[in-house]
């Protein structure tokens, strides 16, 4: 299974400046751009609850992509949830790989945030990382991931500027 995880940061490594949840403040259209080039082909994307609830009012459903959130609360979201395009689970990172895989999907596109990405990149579960750096400095912020059980080795498949201010997307394989 490929586990593609996609984050935009600043310079200093924040996925959030500050305290604000709303990544779309400081984050380029050319970034955007490409990040919702992925979203409208991706058949699986995977995000954590608190991402859901940042971007609830900008998600939207179609048929033929399933959206997992995971929370240890699923039974909380009843109401929102969506056949075969929305739903919530309090499965591990691993058994909802096995479910997925076992069902024919080739790819998951992850989504963040920071504890979600942790809860793959701890186990060894993400294959690839798309990384977005935009020209800013927040100097405080959520952090790609949280601490992991050991270094990640990755190694560089392709490095394109985006725009004239420099916004750069980094496109990582994941080695070990
Ligand atoms: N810059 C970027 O590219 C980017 C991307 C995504 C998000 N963000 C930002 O990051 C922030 C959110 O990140 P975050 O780290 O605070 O939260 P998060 O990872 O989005 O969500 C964390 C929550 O997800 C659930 N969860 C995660 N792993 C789980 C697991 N293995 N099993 C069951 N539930 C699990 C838990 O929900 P319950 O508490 O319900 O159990 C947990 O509290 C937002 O401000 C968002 O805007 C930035």
């Amino acid at each position: 299974m490929n586990v593609k995880l996609m984050m935009v940061q600043s310079l200093d490594g924040c996925i959030t400046a500050g305290k604000n949840s709303n990544i779309y403040d400081w984050t380029s259209q050319e970034d955007a751009e490409q990040f919702f080039a992925e979203i409208a082909t991706a058949k699986v994307i995977v995000m954590g609850r608190q991402t859901y609830e940042a971007n609830r009012t900008k998600i939207k459903l179609r048929p033929g992509t399933l959206r997992v959130v995971l929370t240890s609360q699923p039974d909380q979201f009843i109401s929102e949830k969506v056949p075969e395009q929305l739903e919530f689970s309090a499965e591990s990172p691993t058994q909802l790989v096995k479910r997925l895989a076992a069902a024919g999907c080739p790819e998951i596109l992850l989504v963040g945030g920071s504890i979600c990405n942790t809860a793959f990149l701890a186990v060894g579960l993400v294959t690839e990382i798309w990384l977005t750096i935009e020209p800013v400095i927040f100097g405080s912020g959520l952090t790609l991931c949280q601490t992991l059980p050991s270094p990640m080795a990755l190694e560089l498949q392709s490095c394109d500027q985006l725009n004239s201010r420099g916004t750069l997307l980094l496109k990582y394989r994941v080695t070990e």
